[in-house]
């Protein structure tokens, strides 16, 4: 296969680049970030993302990157394109930058004097973007014409950070929109020289996948905000059990056991955007999505639920001082965009009340957020010691670990959002509280 280019080697992008290139094919990444350019070219990943590290050590000379546009059209017959896509304040997703890097993409064409080259949008688009917006650029400023001197194909991942690596290399399925067969195919080939299993190959017209991608994250939202409302009510009725009963849900095949938990709401840089865009759509042709706008009100009522079950706890003791352990929106990423920990540091310092916080890979940018209006701690053993209420706000497996010998408060409050920890672990010094669970422990 002749090479690859991505353009944005952000988060996704540059997971993608490695990707690529540990799977054989030299692989030319561009950003308008000349650090990240740098990063790769010496072999360093530019951002956080476990097992990046690893896969970029095994790309030898495969894995290169510029900022020059000419170069990427030269060296490469495929282009995925993985810039950002903002929201606006109306829930659509901005394709600014989408358009920024074709602008530059459709000149270097226009120059390339190039059979064919295909263009793969994996950013996430409000559906239309393609058609509408970028297509048209493509052929303006090329003077080139879709299908016959280029294709486009909208081909966004369904991966979460943290796992970003494995989730690509190991996809339940490939959503390819294309603007012809011979797009589609050629895509189709890059994935199945990829991906180590044989996912489901989804290919439709450009305006199907443009839909797909936010009704899959809307529909994964609405199931989350489902088991926290069953959560909340499990909380309320002695004797209910929230992990029996998702367990027991998620073994039927129509409901499947994921995002079925029953804890906090969603976060991070992708649900809670794509459930607001596919609201927004909706709108756009007259419907009112019902069920995705109740899927938000949930999702907001799941962090004040929290904060009222801390403000009872705090009311009831003479400390002032909440620990908090995970600040990112899930375990194994630093990204705090959205999370519940960072909502819940928000709503306790307009309390007055002092903070200290700990996560194995957040810091820095809970650091860069909040500065010196909390307090950081450099352990979990630490940010435990220094409050008797703690909040544990991910299930992240470091801790997991947290026991008896932690305790030093007496007493000391635990309110396990995701119930990772074993209460009877622990002598009387410790209250433990689950969401889902009635108040003292596992019924
Ligand atoms: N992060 C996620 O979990 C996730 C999941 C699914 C989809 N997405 C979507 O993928 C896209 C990228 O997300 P991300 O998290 O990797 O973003 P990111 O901000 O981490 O990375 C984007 C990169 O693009 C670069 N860039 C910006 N404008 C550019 C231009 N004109 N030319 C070249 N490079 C440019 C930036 O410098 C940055 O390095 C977004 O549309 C996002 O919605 C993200």
């Amino acid at each position: 296969m002749k090479g690859l280019s991505v353009v944005g080697l952000g988060k996704l992008g540059a997971c993608f680049a490695a990707c690529f290139a540990y799977k054989g094919i030299p692989t030319l990444g561009l950003d308008i970030n000349v650090d990240f350019v740098d990063a790769i070219n010496s072999g360093k990943s530019p951002v956080v993302e476990p097992g990046l590290q690893d896969l970029i050590d095994s790309c030898e000379s495969r894995l290169k990157a510029t900022q020059d546009y000419e170069q990427v059209l030269t060296e490469s017959e495929i282009t995925f394109l993985v810039v950002p896509t903002p929201s606006s304040q109306s829930g659509h997703f901005s394709d600014k930058y989408l358009q920024d890097s074709l602008k530059h993409l459709s000149e270097a064409l226009k120059k390339a004097g190039k059979e064919y080259h295909l263009f793969v949008i994996t950013s996430t688009v409000s559906p239309g973007s393609s058609e509408d917006n970028l297509i048209p650029l493509i052929e303006s400023v090329s003077g080139k014409k879709l299908n016959r001197d280029f294709g486009v194909c909208y081909s966004p991942e369904f991966i979460a950070l943290g796992s970003v690596i494995s989730d690509f290399l190991n996809p339940d399925l490939i959503l390819i929109g294309e603007s012809d067969q011979r797009a589609g195919d050629r895509l189709e080939a890059v994935y199945k020289a990829c991906c180590e299993n044989a996912p489901y190959m989804a290919r439709m017209s450009l305006i199907s996948a443009e839909i797909m991608k936010i009704s899959l994250n809307s529909y994964v939202t609405m199931k989350i905000s489902f088991a926290n409302t069953l959560a909340n009510i499990c909380e309320a009725v002695p004797g209910a059990n929230i992990d029996d009963i998702t367990k027991a849900l998620g073994a039927d095949k129509r409901i499947s056991p994921h995002y079925l938990q029953g804890a906090l709401g969603y976060g991070g840089p992708c649900f809670p955007r794509d459930n607001n865009a596919f609201l927004a759509f909706a709108a756009k042709y007259g419907v009112d999505a019902m069920l995705a706008k109740s899927t938000d009100s949930v999702n907001e009522f799941q962090t004040n639920h929290l904060l009222h079950q801390v403000g009872e706890h705090i009311s009831n003791s003479n400390n002032n001082v909440v620990s908090i352990l995970g600040l990112a929106y899930k375990p194994n990423t630093p990204e705090i965009e959205e999370s519940a920990a960072k909502k819940l540091i928000e709503e306790l310092i307009k309390r007055d009340l002092e903070v200290i916080v700990y996560d194995p890979l957040a810091m820095d940018n809970t650091r860069n957020h909040f500065g010196e209006d909390i307090l950081y701690a450099s352990s979990v053993r630490n940010c435990l010691s220094n409050s008797s209420l703690c909040i544990i706000t991910t299930p992240d497996k470091e801790f997991k670990s947290i026991d008896d010998s932690y305790i030093i408060q007496n007493p000391t409050i635990i309110i396990d959002c995701w119930r990772i920890l074993e209460p009877s672990r622990f002598s009387e010094r410790v209250r433990y509280f689950g969401i889902g669970i009635p108040s003292g422990g596992k019924s």
